[in-house]
């Protein structure tokens, strides 16, 4: 049975906590209550682990020392982390990182869909603070249910009461089930910049840091698929999860792409390849009198065009990364490399893009649909780009 973890805090809607549980255990699911120490001044722990058959956990840092690693054990088990209703404390240490409970401690171990349902007073929901902490950790890719209008607890009547058990119960069930939606499919993802050298200390790159492809990668690992990483340099960690690679050029990149593509579902080429190379290298440093003569560049194999050739059912995306007519262009390169989609972003805005945890793309399909993104997170933006990718896959089946 799968077993999501329902994290409880101290709002008087905590009653409704109850129903969440029920609506879960009659679609099968195990429920593993974690309450804040404050919940359980309201509600007595005895009732959830009655409830939820599973003894709930309220802060057993002050128990014995097994005890206290409890939260990787039972992080790795769950499917989701519920947390409803949710305080403007809790949602506070979440976008913090403040690990000071087994709540907070274990949202900072999960590697599951976290939901989050707030629960509190108008004025503490509407607060610049509180709001700010939902802003950053959308940006993280947690998930919301957006409180409703209505008669609070405060007796005042405003924003801030939990949504119904049946909406909060309904979204965590699609979360779990996008958590499954790439189970199966083998997903080949190229990120970051490459190096092509002139000798070995001089080479030709660009200023893509791989951040868009890392975090495709591990959006792709979250719904469930075998990922494999093929990166340029980049300063980031590779995903645990993910087959990873490391590169250097455009051919050393066209080499190890090669290699995984039969087994790929989808192909995902972030990677700011370089379009040429230096004609000759040297394999000793060239000496400063040399330089000034003339250096000649040739083009380095287009990897994608080369993989459109043989794609079959395969999904191919591609990156554009142009500094104007970015629509125009990005449309000619959908079409001439036989994507299936073709992500553009404008590298000229300095809020966005290269370097940036930020991104603001526009989704180009073959037939010229676009969707035009918002400025979001490189999470948010990877994740609109694999719903894409699987109504694309829907439609091929
Ligand atoms: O460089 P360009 O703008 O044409 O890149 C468009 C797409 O083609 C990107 O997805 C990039 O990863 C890929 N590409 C490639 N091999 C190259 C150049 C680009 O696969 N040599």
């Amino acid at each position: 049975m799968t077993l999501i973890a329902l994290g409880v805090s101290s709002s008087i809607s905590i009653y409704k906590s109850c129903e969440i549980i029920r609506r879960f255990q009659e679609k099968d699911f195990q429920v593993q209550v974690i309450m804040t120490k404050n919940a359980s001044r309201l509600i007595s722990p005895l009732l959830f682990s009655a409830l939820s058959g599973r003894e709930a956990i309220v802060d057993p840092f002050e128990g014995q020392q097994s005890e206290r690693i409890a939260h990787v054990a039972l992080a790795k088990e769950v499917a989701l982390l519920l947390v409803a209703p949710a305080t403007a404390n809790v949602i506070g240490k979440f976008a913090s990182g403040v690990a000071d409970d087994f709540l907070s401690t274990f949202y900072t171990a999960v590697n599951c869909p976290v939901l989050i349902a707030p629960a509190m007073n108008e004025a503490m929901y509407l607060h610049r603070q509180t709001q700010q902490n939902i802003r950053r950790l959308k940006g993280l890719g947690v998930r919301f249910v957006e409180p409703e209008r209505g008669y609070l607890a405060c007796k005042d009547t405003g924003w801030g009461r939990l949504a119904p058990p049946e909406r909060i119960v309904d979204e965590g069930l699609r979360l779990i089930k996008k958590s499954r939606s790439l189970k199966g499919k083998t997903v080949l993802v190229t990120a970051g910049p490459t190096r092509e050298f002139l000798d070995p200390v001089r080479f030709l790159t660009n200023r893509s840091s791989g951040k868009m492809g890392y975090e495709l990668a591990e959006e792709a690992i979250r719904r469930g698929a075998d990922v494999i990483l093929v990166s340029g340099p980049s300063p980031l960690f590779p995903p645990q999860e993910a087959k990873f690679s490391q590169v250097q050029t455009a051919e050393e990149m066209e080499k190890e792409v090669s290699k995984h593509f039969t087994k790929a579902d989808i192909i995902i080429m972030a990677a700011a390849v370089s379009d040429f190379k230096f004609a000759e290298a040297s394999s000793k440093k060239i000496k400063k009198e040399k330089l000034g003569e003339k250096i000649s560049i040739v083009p380095t194999p287009d990897i994608l065009l080369k993989l459109s050739r043989k794609k079959g059912s395969k999904v191919l995306v591609g990156f554009a990364a142009e500094t104007e007519n970015v629509a125009e262009n990005a449309v000619k390169k959908l079409k001439a490399k036989n994507l299936d989609m073709i992500v553009a972003n404008n590298v000229l805005d300095e809020r966005v893009g290269f370097e940036s945890d930020f991104n603001q793309v526009s989704i180009i399909l073959p037939g010229g649909r676009a969707i035009r993104s918002e400025k979001m997170t490189k999470i948010e933006i990877s994740q609109l780009i694999l719903d894409k990718i699987e109504e694309i896959i829907g439609k091929k089946c």
